[in-house]
């Protein structure tokens, strides 16, 4: 949510900058803006409503400068204006700063801002950031920034420049990702990797409360110590990023989104690679390796996550209690926090997130934790929040999702929590048969997969037929009830069509009023435990001229004699039909979308990684 870059070095910083925003345009793109410094002159400044990728002359622009900063801005606070884009600056046009994140208290501090003279031209919360160093700017920039942010509650990574200074950055993050890229001859602040990894793969990851003092030859990260706010000089890891820079580029496919689907059997090799332990009909989950003995004592689960991530949850929840034996329920991260929550002493967490960055799932993380509780995480990517704050975790290893709608990442989530299924229940009942049974059909699930994407002709077909209708209605029972409520929000997602997912038996409950032949129905019956079920309510939609489309099992030829379409999908164990089942769906909201002339990879109003509550 919103993109960072800032450069200092010893090249031309537009350029750098311009790629670099391109790259992150996936994290928000209702407007951008660039500040670049030439010795002491601001030597190109420029806002602008939109995508960047709909500005690609400004790249060009005259400018010499090395150093820089920009944003690519997801509007919290402000309407999308020229006046809200960032870099915002002080009353002097001495400090330009570039922010992720939100400054919960800015309210007040801009009314007494104001009142001691300020003037402000926009409606944000980072402007007061900026007046508010320019309140301590006394000749040291970096001083001034710790003076500002100590007087601030919220979070923040930001990037700050001043003319005064030309061959300076201050960089400093508070639950918002900030890193700095490593070169020979320069140094990149991102917010996100997939900014810098066209010019480097060496990273440092800032952490809460640390502030970096940048020149165009060296850096300095400190930070301040909570009890006594004093600041102690910090020496940090240099980190390699691991995926590369075709992982970040659409590699000849027209969309992310497509790229990220065909992906899907890749992304369950990954995610079991090393992982299976045939001989012992189980798994091997290095994460899980330091709380292997608290884990054996967890009495019940919660699993939180959100949008996506939840039904990913809600999954691990049917196969956690079915497999694993464990009391097991599921929660949306803005939710949890705001119940009164009733533990057992040995409850645990899961945390489901890919960017681990989700600002409602971290907040519940945290209350979890304050209660003392066992938090673990499912995550993708390596160094998030979430992956540094749970107590263990299971990475997806899904590799960079960059299309705004998540499918990759939701096949890793699955796949992963189907691992922790086995591990938990072979700590448990499990019989080492059944492990051997699961872990030999997650083993297959790359090559099913791979089978269900072959048949995206037919899928393309089929959405063909379907494409003039406003309204969609998704069912599914059991295992991919969850993949119904996925399925739907997909479609609504990068098509902006209306479509609902219900569980099956809840049809007859109200939904059943708006099925007619204007509204078709999704139907995922799978040959699984509630298969006649989901024929009995298929037959409902039918007899009120409700078209189907029905997700069945292959070699199921009698459906064919009930509904109007059949996508097919081979056979699984029902647990892991849902990996197999939202393929289809996947496939489906991106040719409707695609066939509508949508933004598909960065859908109106939407951004990735949601940093804000
Ligand atoms: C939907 C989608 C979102 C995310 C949700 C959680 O396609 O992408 O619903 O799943 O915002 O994001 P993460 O997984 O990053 O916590």
């Amino acid at each position: 949510m919103c993109g960072i870059v800032g450069y200092i070095g010893k090249n031309p910083a537009l350029p750098i900058l311009f790629s670099g925003l391109e790259r992150l345009e996936y994290r928000g793109y209702d407007s951008f803006g660039f500040c670049v410094l030439n010795n002491n002159k601001i030597d190109f400044l420029c806002k602008e409503k939109g995508k960047i990728s709909d500005h690609c002359h400004l790249r060009d622009s005259k400018s010499v400068g090395t150093v820089g900063i920009a944003h690519t801005r997801w509007a919290t606070t402000g309407l999308v204006t020229k006046e809200n884009a960032h870099p915002h600056c002080d009353c002097k046009e001495e400090i330009f700063i570039v922010h992720n994140g939100i400054i919960e208290n800015y309210k007040i501090l801009k009314e007494n801002l104001v009142k001691e003279g300020h003037k402000f031209i926009s409606e944000t919360d980072t402007e007061v950031l900026a007046h508010l160093i320019e309140k301590y700017f006394e000749g040291n920039l970096e001083q001034a920034v710790k003076l500002a942010l100590r007087e601030v509650r919220g979070t923040y990574g930001i990037a700050v420049v001043s003319p005064k200074y030309p061959n300076k950055m201050v960089a400093a993050r508070m639950s918002s990702p900030l890193l700095i890229g490593v070169n020979s001859d320069e140094f990149i602040v991102a917010s996100d990797p997939s900014a810098i990894i066209t010019r480097t793969r060496q990273i440092i990851h800032l952490d809460d409360d640390e502030i970096a003092v940048l020149t165009p030859d060296n850096f300095v990260i400190s930070k301040q110590e909570r009890e006594s706010s004093s600041w102690s000089v910090r020496t940090k890891k240099i980190e390699t990023i691991e995926w590369n820079l075709e992982e970040a580029e659409k590699s000849g496919y027209k969309h992310f989104m497509m790229k990220e689907i065909m992906q899907e059997p890749s992304t369950i090799e990954d995610a079991i690679r090393g992982r299976l332990y045939f001989e012992g009909g189980n798994v091997k989950l290095g994460g899980f390796e330091n709380v292997e003995d608290r884990l054996r004592d967890v009495s019940s689960l919660v699993l939180i996550g959100c949008g996506t991530a939840n039904y990913a949850c809600k999954v691990g929840e049917y196969m956690l209690e079915e497999y694993a034996g464990i009391p097991t329920e599921t929660d949306i991260g803005s939710e949890f926090r705001y119940r009164k929550s009733l533990f057992s002493k040995n409850a645990a967490g899961i945390f489901v997130s890919q960017s681990g960055e989700t600002a409602d799932t971290l907040a519940a993380l945290r209350e979890m934790k304050e209660k003392g509780l066992l938090t673990l995480g499912v995550t993708n990517v390596v160094g998030s929040n979430q992956a540094r704050e749970t107590d263990a975790g299971v990475y997806t290893r899904s590799g960079p999702e960059i299309a705004v709608a998540s499918t990759k990442a939701f096949i890793g989530q699955l796949t992963t929590l189907a691992l922790i299924t086995v591990y938990l229940g072979r700590q448990r009942e499990m019989a080492l048969v059944m492990g051997n049974r699961i872990i030999d059909e997650i083993s297959k699930l790359p090559e099913l997969a791979q089978e269900v994407l072959d048949t995206k002709e037919d899928i393309k077909r089929i959405v063909g037929k379907y494409i003039d209708y406003k309204d969609f209605w998704y069912i599914g029972r059991k295992y991919n009830y969850p993949i119904a409520l996925e399925g739907a929000l997909k479609l609504k997602e990068v098509s902006y069509v209306h479509a609902e997912g219900t569980a099956g038996g809840e049809l007859k409950h109200g939904p059943l009023a708006l099925i007619d032949e204007n509204c078709p129905t999704i139907a995922i019956c799978p040959s699984d435990s509630v298969y006649e079920k989901m024929i009995s309510n298929i037959e409902e939609i039918k007899a009120r001229n409700g078209k189907v489309i029905a997700i069945a099992t292959k070699g199921n030829e009698d459906i064919k004699k009930i509904v109007d379409d059949v996508i097919y999908i081979p056979k699984t164990l029902e647990m892991l039909t849902p990996i197999l089942s939202v393929i289809p769906l996947h496939l489906f909201s991106y040719y409707f979308a695609d066939a509508l002339g949508k933004d598909i990879d960065k859908p109106k109003n939407l951004a990735k990684s949601v940093t804000v509550e």
